[in-house]
């Protein structure tokens, strides 16, 4: 008997052995390979990519990055004296444990408790909150695209910059659009300023000024990169708002393996992730929407809106008032236009570095990207077929209605994206690992988090075991 196992053992090794030759053999020849990669060459020469955004950082500024500005910059991101309420920075909702998106799916602003990652707790605000790796790049910021550069390039000041009242054209002297932007949360009541303080923008900003000037260090640190403060002048909001602005060019992480095939290193990519991207960039599939040519800026976003009928999640607690009869709707850039054609239209999401995600779409109703990825080319099922039980609990109010979204995405849900599954399983390896660069990994940005603060206010506890979308 037992020499009956022995033969039947070796008889299922030979055979494991030969099938797994013949499995390995089975991958594309080296013909197979070349064609591969004349093809992706061709697409990505077509859509313009030259995997070269990155260095291309100081050019488009026109000077260096200012190393004592941005450091400056990095203690205010993370310090809550920028906060009316000091319970609340920017690094709250933009925390380098989570690659600088949002910890939750829909923020939490003030009245949090200190948390970043699945146990902050406190009032939901209404949106995620977008990494801000790479944002040097965007054209036009926020979910509705609503705080824009009129040249299409960020880095341009000399057609101004755009934004919602009582802002509108105000900030245009700000030299970078990042640098407008940082006007913006300090004001935000939700997000930093809170409800007790009396006064307009211009008084908050004020008051934040005040506080920050009257901190030793800060006045110093401001003193040895502007002359006229080192001088005695007073210390102004655009001071602050520089800075901010300066230590997020430092977060520029654009040198994922797409970058390097694209400057020549053909082994960057698998050749499941070279199907992928050809398959994403071909015809009028992802590549037509996540757009990387002229003022895409190898972004991956048109950084226009659409609908994409996204689940409508609902916070049981927020300090928001939510749209529609019910309070249970976005309705996106409909809230500055005020057309009712512009209903549950978001931009486009920039796509690198997903994978570092925790949650996805304008409410993070999505925690895996394969799921944000598959609702586009189902998106009816998956609108239908929706439960928030993978969110926090308190996101877990009943979603809001989906029928006149579900109208408004008719394309997208008569005429979907067609896709094999092979193919789509290609496109998603390809997302996940082709436009992830790894220095925008939660612990290759880890050291940016300071020990302590110039206001001596506590820096936040950051979670680094927060689960990301790109595993699952
Ligand atoms: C309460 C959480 C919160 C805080 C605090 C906060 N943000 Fe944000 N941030 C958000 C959310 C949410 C959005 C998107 C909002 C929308 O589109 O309606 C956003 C968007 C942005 C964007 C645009 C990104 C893009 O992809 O378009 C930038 C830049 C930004 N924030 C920078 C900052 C800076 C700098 C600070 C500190 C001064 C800050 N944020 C503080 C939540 C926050
Ligand atoms: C019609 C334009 C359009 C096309 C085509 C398109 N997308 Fe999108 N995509 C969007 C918009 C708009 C959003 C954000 C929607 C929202 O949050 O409400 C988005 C979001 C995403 C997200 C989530 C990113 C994040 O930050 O949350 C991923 C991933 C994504 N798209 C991948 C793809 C892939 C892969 C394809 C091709 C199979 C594709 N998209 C095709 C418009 C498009």
């Amino acid at each position: 008997m037992r020499v009956v196992y022995t033969v039947l053992f070796v008889l299922l090794a030979v055979v494991a052995g030969v099938t797994s030759l013949v499995w390995m053999r089975s991958g594309p020849s080296p013909e197979e390979l070349a064609a591969l990669d004349e093809r992706l060459q061709a697409v990505l020469t077509a859509r313009e990519f030259t995997g070269r955004i990155e260095e291309a950082l100081e050019t488009r500024l026109g000077r260096p990055v200012d190393p004592e500005l941005a450091e400056v910059g990095r203690l205010l991101f993370f310090d809550p004296i920028l906060s009316l309420t000091q319970d609340n920075s920017c690094s709250g909702c933009h925390g380098p444990n989570v690659s600088f998106n949002g910890s939750q799916p829909i923020e939490i602003g003030v009245g949090n408790n200190g948390v970043v990652g699945p146990e902050r707790r406190g009032p939901h605000n209404q949106r995620r909150a977008p990494t801000l790796i790479n944002a040097a790049f965007y054209p036009r910021l926020m979910w509705d695209s609503r705080f824009s550069s009129n040249s299409l390039d960020p880095f341009r000041n000399d057609r101004g910059f755009t934004f919602p009242a009582p802002e509108g054209s105000s900030l245009s002297d700000m030299e970078h659009l990042l640098g407008a932007q940082a006007f913006t949360p300090v004001v935000n009541r939700v997000e930093m300023a809170g409800e007790t303080f009396e006064g307009d923008n211009d008084a908050m900003r004020a008051e934040v000024t005040r506080r920050v000037e009257g901190i030793d260090a800060y006045r110093r640190m401001f003193g040895e990169v502007f002359e006229d403060i080192a001088g005695g002048a007073p210390l102004r909001y655009e001071h602050i708002a520089w800075a901010l602005a300066e230590f997020q060019f430092t977060l520029v992480r654009a040198d994922a393996p797409l970058d390097a095939y694209a400057r020549g290193e053909l082994d960057a990519l698998t050749p499941a992730q070279k199907r992928g991207a050809i398959a994403f960039f071909t015809g009028d599939g992802c590549g037509e929407c996540h757009i990387v040519r002229s003022f895409g800026n190898e972004m991956f976003s048109d950084f226009e809106p659409h609908v994409l009928a996204v689940p409508q999640v609902v916070p049981t607690v927020t300090n928001m008032t939510f749209d529609g009869p019910g309070a249970d709707e976005d309705y996106g850039l409909e809230q500055q236009t005020g057309s009712y054609e512009d209903r549950y239209k978001f931009r486009t999401s920039p796509l690198r570095n997903v994978a570092y995600q925790p949650s996805y779409m304008h409410n993070g109703a999505y925690v895996c990207l394969e799921d944000a990825i598959r609702h586009h080319l189902q998106v009816s099922e998956y609108v239908r077929g929706y439960e928030p039980s993978e969110l926090p609990r308190t996101l877990r109010a009943p979603v809001g209605p989906y029928a006149a979204m579900l109208n408004s995405a008719q394309t997208l849900i008569a005429d979907p994206m067609q896709l094999s599954e092979e193919v789509l399983r290609d496109v998603i390896e390809f997302v996940r690992h082709g436009l992830t660069d790894p220095d925008a990994a939660p612990e290759a940005l880890r050291y940016l988090i300071p020990a302590t603060v110039p206001s001596g206010l506590p820096v936040h506890d950051f979670d680094f075991d927060a689960k990301l979308g790109g595993g699952c």
